[in-house]
């Protein structure tokens, strides 16, 4: 595909943005669809689904799907190329922080839970996606880490355990794929006022930014920029690279 195509041209390809109802990732969605890009939205929130494809706009198509559910995330694969054509790209946004807990009262379903959405979903969605991406010898995965899984947070254990192996999961995928024409990279950003945190107290607020010299959160529209040249044919030497966004916090 990458013969075709100029060095930005995005224009006609599919992409299937997880998480797409809110945050992080419906701002990558709605930002793909500015460059012509055709969007899958798959998140496991049909409500926030419908509202969100109002927002990314008529060629978008949503698909209800929980990254948790190996089977859901098949049927999605093939309802999206039915729907859209071949997926060239995927955004694993889906994500949750889970609780805020001293690690000795950190619950082992709420880490397994923790697990299962950010770690195994992200692994079923690359699943679904690499052989089809392999066999047209293209394709752009950008997987949402966080800045968490480079630096820690106390308190939330599980989040930061699933973030880190995330980046562990791209580096060996990026490796493993690099001369397949299939680039796996991810992004790593400090914190973002999105619906991950639920209500943000004055203080809680002043917690999330204290660690960032920039000293302020960063906006989803700023991740959709660093999200859409990783998953365009601009990005064509990373692989298997995480890519702060951070506001000058994350120091290797
Ligand atoms: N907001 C931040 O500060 C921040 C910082 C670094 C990384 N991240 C990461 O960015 C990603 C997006 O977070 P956000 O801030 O947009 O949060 P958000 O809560 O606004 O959006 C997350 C979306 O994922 C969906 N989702 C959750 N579990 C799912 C599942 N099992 N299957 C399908 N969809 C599911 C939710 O319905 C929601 O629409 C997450 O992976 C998060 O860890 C966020």
């Amino acid at each position: 595909m990458s013969a075709h195509l100029s060095p930005r041209s995005m224009i006609g390809q599919v992409a299937i943005v997880t998480g797409a109802a809110s945050g992080l990732g419906l701002a990558i969605a709605g930002r793909l669809t500015e460059e012509g890009v055709r969007v899958a939205l798959w998140d496991r929130d049909p409500t926030g689904l419908a509202v969100a494809r109002d927002k990314v706009g008529p060629a978008s198509h949503g698909v209800v799907a929980d990254v948790t559910d190996t089977k859901a995330v098949r049927a999605a694969w093939t309802e999206t190329t039915q729907t859209l054509g071949a997926p060239s790209i995927l955004v694993n946004s889906a994500g949750i922080l889970g609780p805020s807990a001293a690690f000795a009262n950190y619950r082992e379903e709420d880490w397994q839970r923790v697990l299962d959405v950010n770690l195994n979903g992200t692994f079923r969605c690359c699943q679904a996606a690499v052989p089809d991406m392999v066999a047209a010898g293209y394709g752009r995965i950008v997987n949402i880490a966080s800045v968490a899984g480079k630096d820690g947070n106390p308190y939330v254990a599980g989040y930061v355990a699933s973030k880190a192996a995330v980046i562990g999961l791209t580096k060996s995928m990026g490796k493993e794929l690099a001369t397949t024409g299939v680039l796996v990279n991810a992004i790593a950003p400090s914190a973002s006022e999105t619906a991950i945190f639920g209500e943000l107290t004055d203080a809680y607020r002043a917690r999330l930014i204290a660690n960032v010299p920039m000293n302020r959160f960063v906006a989803p529209r700023e991740i959709a920029e660093m999200a859409l040249w990783l998953a365009s044919p601009a990005c064509s030497f990373s692989t298997g690279a995480t890519f702060d966004i951070s506001g000058g916090r994350a120091t290797f």
